[in-house]
């Protein structure tokens, strides 16, 4: 098929383009080039299929291509910035020379679509679908369960089809795919959902070398099944059928023509070589306006700096031959400037290139970004970036130490090599007008015969995530010569030595000089290291505006350290070195995850209780499931984005734009002025109130939304509130509430109602007077956590006749949108339909934060009575949407010396920020959590505190996911002032029964109901949890420089069940509709359901009733037609739906019974259809609703499980690893074991966010700091446990639960807290070595240590700083100045 795309895509910039081509200099340009250059359409091949576009915009980018011209909408937009993997797609070029087809991963939210001219493009939907049937790649992800919410899963497809095509088109006989590649394939790629376990799996079961009994738990097979067996089970792979071909008709098209675009059209140039290169800059600079022209490669430099600048041309110059050359000889080797970093690591590692500095030099570069941007972005226009901008380049750092130069050309055409240290230091180049044209890596090498001189070379990185997609927070590389001392001196000499350091917060990486000069000449010892350590962190100087400025230098010093001292120790020199004792690098050594899985299904409720696969996850994984944004816009449509305060409370004394002129595309600007008189400012409604959509005059917190600007496209919204100026009159507003404190001094505080108020427990005077030990008046703190769904928030409003609109929205809370929507627009709620199908991940954030979105966007279609998108940009979701609310606790609390607890004071002030949202229900969250131990007696006084911040909402386990930390932190303090072990205090204060009744009264249910001491028992068994204590002793003390250390926690937790409407309807052919309150984001709910309503329809017990699985069909919500849908929250809508439906199929199968005690009068037996049918010949209703209203024996139940973890923490960076996870949790009679897993290991990795990884700050009026995914860290498949055990627990009957089920959404997060407590326990190590290292000189450090707090999350450099920020001085002046 042929698509011939005509539209012109940027409408506006019609004008632009004719403007410049007969106004400005480039015409002559134009002309030049125009007629020189044949005149070429852009033609590539989408999945086969041709697509040609007659005009585009330069700047345009293939996934806005894709997504808005194409029916392709498996590529997601998630990040926009390269750094989350969903846009994904595969690139295949083709060489006629060779007749060769280069094939690999790149973003498509970067790629520039002129760049892809005469590609092939393959996307999910390309490699299989619901029409040609789906890819091996998307059943397996299906049956190992490795889809939740979908959104990621496209693009983890195609990052393991790149990996399996790299290895079948490896030249190498014998490549295949390898376990750990195949791990390794989706390290770029995020997930939100699944915490990354099934999907690891999913990928290993295509490597040549796993051991299928390793792969995690699926759908096909069962345990105890033959290796044979097993692997006839999983859906075959052929790589010669399943890899995509390359289309004929664009092998024809490139050898009959060079790559050249139409000048006019496309504003795009690609020279051929570096005379045409030359001759269009001087005629594009002849007219000055060289600041409209740029230069590009991959256009990944964008991911970073986000333009706001529109360029009016592009030149392409990865097609210049002499830039995209390698070559090698015994000088070194040479690089033209834009091969891409993957095909530089290639190179620098390959067998035939001699020098060990390269392929250090190449394992270096494996870290930088991820492998799609590596795919595409080139070396040169990384050290560019790193030269004129300043950005933190890995590259630049490596080149330094191998004292690598750099070619390059100027306007005037003239060649110059440059050093990179003086490359690094000359004037911008991007202002300059100089090409970049290649960089040249010398040869080192030592003579082989040489055994007194050796030759070192040695990078470093201290980054959140060890596998890259993560910016450093210091880089180093070292090259040395060092040589044997004579027999007099015994030891090693520094010849020679370049030290380069980068990413710390200066300018550009740099050499540090002083200390190569102090080095050089010198025989090597602990004083001169200390001394050189001491000189370099005067070196080591961060930008004034940079943050761990003080970890940043103890890097730098640490790296030095790791580099010399094993020389010293040693005594000699070995290049492939292993570090002793030190911190092992460790992607050097990073072992395959591994993982085991006990699940529990039941065949009593089939097929309730078995592990089905999820509801459409091949299609989730082929990228057909549509999600808000992928409902195909109608031509008039318009889009929207919000232009928001950057103040805490400031008068708004106007908005516009800068200059005063409309940026390009706007159509209007929406405010607080624009509500209807009959509605009103209302963004959002929750049970505890309602807030604002608009700031009125005055803005009450950064963040707030101050306006909505329209325009013709998503790109144009943005640009224009990035051009938007708001001015602020901060005179005769009082000073901001922004701090908790502050909101209590001046009684700024929201009402708790009193059936949200948690009991205290007990008489605390009692239980203090019982105590013979007390903790007073300790303080911590904790701070926010933000969503990170993979969909930001989105909505799409079209009006319809009558004032009547329907909204498309993200949103859990449909109902309630409904609402907010009506009240704002002044409209009954019967003249607005809410539509939602699915969420890409919403984990509460897209309860009340979804509204406003909405709201603003169904105001706009109604003012301009056109549809309105929105869809927000990662960092405006970030600014606006809040996360976890942020508090203070103060606690006293009295216990005996043998470590019974007796009382707990405690004082929370809860940040709840500018709105009440649903905050008054994070006092009683937090104490159910926080009562998981017997303390005996238990006061509080909670306060939730209303300050001039973004306002916080729920965020999976809210309040609890605190509650249950602050108890530990309790628990950890008490042992540790008692010196006992916290795994023994923990146990001692566990609940009895009575004592759990006392606490929890009828939620506590019955005895047998309470499971966590027999929990706590089988996780002591499963995961060797004393004989492992032991281990870690052992380790700690045998090792320097990392510690160890082990902990496991207790989940209580408690879930509320809600009345929830549920429909099913049986139509003519026996296929059912069922509808639900609920909505599938990820969590299975369609996929519980469906069972549920095949068990309950089942119960009728004809032939084929066992069957109707495959015959449900779950319908979206929409709120004209299911009606109190409330919200889905809380972990129980599953069952809550269920049971819904369960009650529907109730009625259904009564009816249905006479029409077949009738049937089977006079027959032997009945089928499903022919009851059906007979049923409808008789006119009976087959369609039934129900309102479950739970009893109160039901209304609220307790979860149980316990998590345990042991971590390694390296002292000299600060970096965790989880060594092993383990979690036993009770989900009662699981409805589906394959779905409550996926919650359990989603749950925990979201919690290990929280307490290990994910930092997310304020400035001073309020407004996040994070920048996206590239200073925003969730979890990765790198910093999850190496080892991740998980046992479902099966525990039978529970008569007030839906079939015996339990809620599985939220609890487990809880469980993460054992990777807090074992790095805390893991750094007691640490700090006793610390503070163990005595000197007889110099040594004038406090030693004793006044115990510690660990700060949540538990990142790099706050570990670090607890482990001893100087630890590496500290322990070469112990053994320069040892006390005898
Ligand atoms: C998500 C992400 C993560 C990253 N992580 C890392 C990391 O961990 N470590 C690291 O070192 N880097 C990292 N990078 C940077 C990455 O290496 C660069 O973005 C990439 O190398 C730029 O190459 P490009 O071809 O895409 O350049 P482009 O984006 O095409 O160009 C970048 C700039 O350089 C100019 N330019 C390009 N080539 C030349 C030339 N030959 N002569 C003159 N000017 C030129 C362009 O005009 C433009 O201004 C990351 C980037 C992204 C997007
Ligand atoms: S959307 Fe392109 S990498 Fe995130
Ligand atoms: S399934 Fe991966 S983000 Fe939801």
């Amino acid at each position: 098929m042929l698509h011939i795309v005509s539209k012109l895509l940027c409408v506006s910039h019609t004008h632009t383009i004719k403007k410049l081509f007969f106004q400005s200099p480039l015409s002559r340009f134009l002309e030049k080039f125009g007629k020189k250059m044949a005149c070429q359409d852009l033609v590539f091949a989408v999945n086969g299929e041709k697509f040609e576009v007659f005009l585009v915009h330069p700047s345009t980018t293939l996934l806005e291509f894709l997504r808005s011209n194409t029916p392709f909408k498996s590529l997601k937009l998630s990040c926009g910035e390269g750094g989350c993997g969903a846009c994904i797609v595969i690139l295949s070029k083709y060489d006629p020379v060779l007749d060769k087809v280069e094939e690999y991963s790149i973003n498509s939210c970067l790629t520039l679509l002129c760049s892809i001219n005469l590609c092939s493009i393959t996307t999910s939907d390309g490699l299989g679908n619901t029409e040609k049937g789906f890819h091996p790649i998307h059943k397996r992800f299906a049956g190992f369960h490795a889809s939740q919410c979908g959104f990621c899963t496209p693009g983890m497809c195609i990052s393991l089809y790149s990996a399996l095509s790299n290895a079948h088109n490896s030249q190498t006989p014998l490549v295949y795919l390898t376990a750990s590649a195949a791990e390794k394939s989706i390290s770029g790629n995020l997930c939100r959902c699944t915490g990354y376990r099934p999907i690891a799996d999913a990928c290993k079961s295509f490597a040549a070398d796993v051991d299928i009994e390793d792969l995690g738990f699926n759908s096909f097979w069962r345990k105890g099944e033959s290796r044979e067996e097993m692997l006839k089970k999983l859906p075959p792979y052929h790589p010669d059928k399943d890899l995509v071909a390359f289309p004929d008709f664009l092998k024809a098209k490139i050898k009959r023509q060079r790559n050249v675009l139409d000048q006019m059209r496309y504003h795009w140039s690609t020279p051929g070589s570096i005379e045409e290169l030359q001759e269009i800059l001087a005629t594009s600079n002849s007219g000055g306006d060289r600041g409209l022209v740029k230069l590009v490669v991959g256009n990944t430099g964008t991911g970073y700096y986000k333009e706001v600048k529109q360029y009016s041309r592009y030149i392409d110059i990865s097609h210049i031959p002499e830039m995209s050359m390698i070559k090698k000889d015994d000088r070194g080797i040479e690089i033209g400037a834009v091969v891409t970093i993957s095909k530089v690591i290639d190179a620098l590692m390959d067998e035939d290139t001699f020098g060990y500095v390269f392929k250090k030099i190449g394992i270096h570069m494996e870290k930088v970004a991820n492998h799609f941007i590596r795919n595409s972005g080139s070396i040169g226009g990384n050290l560019v970036m790193a030269q004129s901008k300043n950005f933190p380049s890995d590259i630049t750092t490596l080149l330094l130490a191998a004292d690598a130069s750099v070619h390059l050309m100027n306007t005037a055409g003239r060649h110059e090599k440059q050093r990179i240290c003086e490359f690094l230091v000359s004037p911008p180049i991007i202002d300059t007008n100089t090409v970049l044209l290649k960089v040249q890596i010398p040869s080192w090498t030592i003579a082989a015969s040489s055994t007194t001189t050796g030759l070192l070379f040695e990078s470093y990185r201290a980054a959140p995530r060890p596998l890259g997609s993560a910016l450093p927070y210091l880089n180093a590389a070292f090259l040395a010569v060092v040589s044997q001392g004579d027999a007099t001196s015994r030891g090693i000499t520094v010849d020679k030595c370049l030290l380069a350091f980068g990413s710390f917060g200066g300018y550009h990486s740099i050499r540090a000089r002083e200390v190569e000069d102090f080095l050089t000449g010198k025989l090597l010892s602990h004083s001169v290291l200390f001394e050189a350590v001491k000189l370099l962190k005067g070196i080591i100087v961060p930008g004034i505006d940079t943050s761990y400025t003080e970890y940043k230098k103890s890097l730098a010093a640490g790296f030095l350290f790791d580099f010399l001292y094993p020389l010293i120790e040693s005594g000699s020199w070995d290049s492939e070195r292993k570090h002793i004792d030190g911190h092992v690098d460790p992607t050097l050594s990073l072992p395959s995850l591994s993982s085991a899985q006990q699940v529990f299904e039941s065949k009593e409720f089939h097929p309730v209780g078995e592990a089905i696969i999820k509801y459409g996850a091949e299609m989730q994984a082929a990228g057909e499931a549509v999600y808000v944004d992928d409902i195909p816009s109608l031509p008039n449509s318009l889009h929207g984005a919000f232009i928001y305060s950057t103040k805490a409370l400031a008068r708004i004394k106007s908005v516009g734009f800068r200059g005063n002129v409309a940026p390009v595309g706007v159509l209007a600007v929406i405010t607080f002025k624009d509500i209807p008189q009959a509605g009103q400012n209302v963004g959002y409604i929750s049970m505890f109130g309602t807030g604002l959509l608009f700031a009125d005059e005055v803005t009450t917190c950064a963040g707030q939304i101050i306006a909505l600007v329209v325009a013709d496209t998503q790109k144009h919204a943005d640009l224009a509130v990035k051009l938007a100026v708001v001015e602020y009159d901060l005179k005769n507003v009082e000073a901001p509430v922004l701090s908790v404190e502050d909101a209590v001094n001046r009684s700024s505080l929201f009402e708790v109602p009193s059936q949200y108020q948690p009991e205290p427990v007990g008489d605390v005077s009692e239980g203090m007077a019982e105590a013979d030990r007390k903790l007073r008046s300790v303080e911590l703190r904790l701070e926010s956590q933000y969503f990170f769904y993979m969909e930001t928030q989105t909505a799409l409003a079209f009006p319809d006749e009558d004032r009547y609109l329907v909204v498309y929205s993200s949103t859990q809370a449909s109902e309630y949108t409904q609402a907010a929507i009506a009240t704002c627009l002044g409209i009954a709620e019967n003249n607005v339909r809410v539509i939602t199908r699915r969420l890409g991940g919403g984990f509460g954030g897209k309860a009340i934060k979804s509204m406003p979105i909405a709201t603003a966007c169904a105001l706009a279609a109604q003012k301009l009575q056109r549809p309105v998108r929105i869809y927000l940009n990662r960092k405006t979701d970030m600014i606006m949407v809040g996360g976890r609310h942020p508090m203070k606790i103060t606690y006293s609390v009295g216990f005996t010396s043998d470590g019974k607890l007796t009382a707990l004071e405690i004082t929370i002030l809860i940040d709840a920020g500018i709105d009440v949202d649903v905050s008054p229900i994070l006092p009683k969250n937090i104490v159910n959590s926080l009562k998981k131990y017997d303390w005996g007696a238990l006061s509080f006084d909670i306060k939730v505190c209303k300050t001039n911040r973004p306002s916080r909402t729920s965020l999976r386990a809210p309040g609890e996911v605190q509650g249950g930390y602050i108890a530990e932190s309790i628990v950890e303090n008490v042992a540790c002032s008692l010196n006992m072990d916290v795994d023994v205090v923990r146990r001692i204060n566990l609940h009895t029964y009575e004592s759990l009744s006392k606490f929890y009264t009828e939620s506590a249910g019955e005895p047998d109901e309470y499971t966590l001491p027999l929990l706590w028992d089988k996780l002591e068994i499963s995961s060797d949890f004393k004989r492992r204590a032991e281990s870690v002793k052992e380790f700690n003390a045998g090792n320097v420089w990392r510690k160890r250390g082990i902990s496991r926690v207790p989940i209580v937790y408690h879930v509320m069940n809600r009345p929830t409407p549920g429909r099913v309807s049986i139509l003519g052919d026996g296929s059912v509709v069922v509808e639900i309150a609920g909505i599938e984001m990820g969590q299975g709910l369609w996929t519980k359901v469906q069972q549920m309503v095949a068990y309950g329809l089942g119960m009728i017990k004809c032939e084929g009733s066992q069957d109707l699985l495959e015959r449900i069909r779950l319908l979206q919500i929409d709120t004209l037609s299911m009606t109190q849908t409330s919200y889905t929250a809380g972990s129980t809508t599953s069952e809550n739906c269920c049971e819904a439906v369960r009650l529907c199929c109730v009625i259904l199968v009564e009816r249905l019974r006479a029409i077949m005690d009738e049937i089977l009068e006079n027959a032997r037996s009945v089928t499903w259809d022919m009851l059906i049918q007979q049923a409808n010949a008789q006119s009976v209703d087959l369609s039934a609703r129900t309102f479950y209203k739970p009893e109160s024996s039901s209304a609220d139940y307790l979860n149980y499980g316990v998590g345990a973890s042991e971590v390694e923490v390296d002292i000299v960076t600060g970096r965790t690893e989880i060594i092993r996870s383990d979690i036993i949790y009770d989900c009662g009679r699981s409805l589906n074991p394959a779905v409550d897993l996926g919650q359990i290991e989603g749950a925990f990795v979201q919690g290990i966010g929280f307490f290990m990884n994910e930092e997310y700050t304020t400035d001073e009026n309020g407004l996040v700091i994070q920048e996206g995914t590239w200073d925003y860290k969730i979890p990765t498949i790198d910093t999850i446990p190496k080892q991740f055990n998980v046992q479902i627990l099966n525990s039978g009957h529970h008569k007030n639960r839906v079939l015996s089920s339990k809620a599985s959404g939220e609890p487990p997060l809880l469980g993460a807290t054992s990777v807090h407590c074992a790095t805390r326990s893991a750094i007691r190590e640490a700090r006793k070595q610390y503070f163990s290292w005595k000197c007889v000189n110099g040594d004038r450090r406090d030693d004793s240590d006044v115990g510690f707090e660990l700060p949540v999350p538990a990142i790099m450099p706050v570990v670090k700083h607890l482990c001893g920020i100087d630890s590496v001085e500290k322990y070469l002046e112990c053994k320069t100045y040892p006390l005898k």
